[in-house]
């Protein structure tokens, strides 16, 4: 396996089993599991519903394709376009978020005869050739050629950069301006789409101003220029409501799903405007998008996420996980602890500045796993520590793991 894959720790984990909010490695040591392969299994490791259906499932038809009708993937289609909250949508499956973005940009530019783009700096929208192409974070945009026309604006990452200094309106005001000004200075007008994540994941967990969104959706608009939201790591209730976008009081054109909606099986998909969706000139496959195994998963798992609203319960648990970590907000080498729902981030420095240290990251980042907890890493400079429990996790859990990154990053002190 290639070199550039990036396996966390530097005495890496080979997990074997999961059940709940708990992982147990090849040892046997046991971990509380507050990243969840990467903010994929919402509903937590095993869930029985998901197990039953997927063994069913595997009991009936693995495969057929996508050139012959599924039920599953009707009943997940039906579904998924009725959660969207996109009137009348239509919904492609994928395998992975990387690919759905791949389908929505194809779609934009297919849709607006424009291979213009705009993207967020700071964003990650996948691997593939087109995805790192509006990539705007180095570490994860190994090159620059590509077949679309980038240009980048200001968004999610308030702590650095030109705009820091602003309160929430002035931020939005100023990257409106900027939005504005890249359009008539690097684009010919005919832009495709604006692609954006409600929250930057990748990115560090930047979380921009309520409305943000649709302050730019305001300067689209004249233009015809698509909104496409990336949903794959706050969609399915991860920032306390089912949508991302919802916080910023838009509702986008085309929107992306991937990660969390089998619970970790390997489906993702694009859901917009039929129009949208439907533009395509010519014929498109997936063979494995939205095959049976994966939308029965898939199924189970959204109508225990749905039916036990653990949207809502995201919000809650996230409430008292802010509380905990906001203890630790004030130390020397916290420069700031941010996020909503399930979905929380610690920014480490060089204590008393504002310098990224990414060493001390690394640093909480093995303490926590001695302590037994499972966090991630982000950011731009690899000094974010990333938190995301299960939506479905107990009180106990979040306050299990929150004390373990509490205690870790406050024995900080003691060593220094
Ligand atoms: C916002 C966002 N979009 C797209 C992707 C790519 O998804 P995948 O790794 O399933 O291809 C990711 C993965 O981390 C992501 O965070």
């Amino acid at each position: 396996m290639p070199s550039w894959l990036s396996i966390s720790y530097r005495e890496p984990i080979a997990i074997e089993r999961g059940e709940g909010s708990w992982v147990w490695d090849a040892e046997g040591a046991r971990y509380l599991d507050f990243f969840g392969g990467i903010l994929s299994t919402p509903c937590g490791h095993s869930l029985p519903e998901v197990v039953e259906a997927v063994r069913h499932q595997a009991g009936r038809l693995l495969h057929a394709s996508t050139l012959y009708l599924s039920e599953p993937a009707i009943e997940l289609a039906e579904l998924v376009a009725e959660a969207s909250g996109i009137p009348d949508a239509k919904v492609f499956f994928t395998t992975s978020g990387t690919e759905a973005n791949d389908a929505a940009l194809l779609l934009a530019t297919s849709y607006r005869r424009s291979n213009q783009i705009l993207a967020l700096r700071n964003g990650y929208h996948g691997r593939s050739f087109s995805t790192v192409s509006v990539t705007g974070h180095r570490s994860w945009s190994p090159t620059s050629f590509s077949g679309l026309a980038v240009s980048y604006i200001h968004g999610g990452y308030r702590l650095r950069g030109p705009f820091a200094h602003l309160d929430d309106a002035a931020y939005t005001r100023a990257c409106v301006e900027d939005l504005q000004e890249v359009i008539a200075t690097t684009t010919s007008g005919d832009v495709a789409c604006l692609i954006a994540e409600p929250i930057q994941g990748v990115g560090g967990v930047a979380v921009p101003p309520e409305g943000f969104l649709a302050a730019m959706a305001d300067v689209l608009e004249p233009y015809g220029i698509l909104m496409v939201v990336d949903e794959v790591q706050t969609g399915w209730g991860r920032t306390g409501t089912l949508w991302g976008y919802e916080h910023h009081g838009i509702i986008p054109d085309l929107m992306t799903f991937a990660k969390g909606v089998g619970n970790g099986l390997a489906l993702g998909g694009v859901v917009g405007r039929a129009d949208i969706v439907d533009n395509l000139t010519a014929q498109s496959i997936s063979t494995f998008g939205g095959n049976p195994l994966a939308a029965a998963g898939a199924l189970a798992n959204l109508r225990y996420l749905l039916g036990n609203d653990l949207a809502a319960n995201a919000a809650r648990l996230g409430e008292r996980m802010g509380q905990h970590l906001d203890t630790i907000s004030d130390h020397a080498s916290v420069a700031e602890v941010r996020g909503r729902g399930l979905m929380w981030a610690i920014e480490m420095v060089v204590p008393g500045t504002l310098e990224p240290s990414p060493d001390l990251a690394e640093e909480i980042h093995e303490r926590t796993r001695e302590r037994g907890l499972l966090i991630g890493r982000g950011g731009l400079y690899r000094n974010v520590l990333r938190i995301a429990p299960p939506l479905n996790a107990t009180l106990a859990e979040i306050d299990e793991g929150s004390a373990i990154v509490v205690e870790s990053v406050g024995e900080l002190d003691h060593d220094r």
